[in-house]
């Protein structure tokens, strides 16, 4: 039984078959639609969520399966006190699948460690957000048509940013790769990232406060919001979350096929104005999301 904790619980070539399963499934809805017939996924949400939630939930009803819901942790036997191991092994006598969003670091770990049943990391606090990268991959890949020889840059919120992470983790195995990380001096990309993904691989990077400056060197502009709930006090996060907020503008040196992506939600970092622009793929980074969650749920219940 396998689960997805960390993008690298994937390789490169189990990426490659997941982005074509869901480009199957993108050209044969319909071959698709009842392959997890009988089966259940739980989705154990401890934090807000709009995106990844619904996201699953959908994914597993196109693919003709059930959802158990979890939405909040206020209703659940959490706010009684129970562990994240008790609950994984609980739900595990439900669900064939669990999809768990938690704020501590490393929950979904806990989870996966004690569940019987395969467990999807669906952000486990300022750490990681797996399957949030297979939606930013297979975005690129259909907008670039190859994964290798990009100049990426990271904008924003990049030490409590969970997307961003698991990203340059992901991106940090292809060829060709930089990194540009823009962000505030008290949001610096953390040191588990450069230690982990970015010196193991001899990734080329460079840091900087001043997203102008790099712009015209980007293939990827990776925007993030500023994560409020992150911060041990909101004068910080005040000070902070208006520190990049691209304008129509601020695209005057970029490339012509620069790719604009956000994890969502936005929240100020992106101005409405940028959203009619040929190169903002937000929004199909969140279709892309359902496709390669259903492509996920097959792999991981191993429905052919
Ligand atoms: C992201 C997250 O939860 O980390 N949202 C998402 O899942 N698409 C990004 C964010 O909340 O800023």
């Amino acid at each position: 039984m396998k689960s997805l904790i960390d993008i690298f619980d994937l390789s490169i070539s189990e990426l490659d078959e997941l982005m074509n399963v869901a480009l199957d499934i993108i050209e044969n809805p319909i071959k698709y639609s009842e392959k997890c017939k009988g089966k259940k996924l739980a989705t154990l949400f401890f934090e807000p969520s709009t995106r990844t939630r619904l996201s699953f939930e959908a994914a597993m009803y196109e693919l003709g399966g059930h959802v158990l819901s979890m939405a909040d942790a206020v209703s659940s036997s959490a706010a009684k006190g129970e562990s994240v191991a008790d609950t994984a092994k609980v739900i595990s006598c439900y669900a064939d699948i669990i999809a768990i969003r938690h704020p501590k670091e490393g929950a979904a770990l806990v989870a996966a460690n004690n569940a019987s049943v395969p467990v999807i990391n669906a952000g486990d606090g300022g750490h990681l957000h797996p399957t949030q990268t297979l939606a930013d991959l297979m975005t690129i890949y259909r907008k670039k048509g190859s994964l290798n020889n990009l100049t990426i840059g990271f904008c924003g919120d990049l030490k409590f940013g969970r997307t961003v992470h698991s990203l340059a983790g992901a991106m940090s195995r292809y060829e060709g790769i930089k990194f540009v990380f823009i962000s505030p001096e008290e949001l610096k990309i953390p040191s588990f990232v450069k230690e982990n993904f970015i010196a193991k691989n001899n990734i080329e990077y460079v840091q900087t406060t001043d997203l102008k400056s790099v712009m015209a060197d980007l293939d990827i502009l990776y925007m993030t919001r500023v994560q409020r709930e992150r911060f041990f006090n909101e004068e910080d996060y005040l000070r902070l979350r208006d520190s990049y907020i691209l304008t129509p503008p601020k695209l005057d040196t970029a490339k012509s096929d620069l790719l604009i992506l956000h994890p969502l939600p936005r929240v100020n970092e992106i101005s409405v104005a940028i959203d009619k622009d040929p190169r903002a793929c937000y929004f199909e980074q969140v279709l892309n999301g359902k496709y390669m969650r259903m492509a996920l749920i097959l792999k991981l219940l191993e429905v052919e």
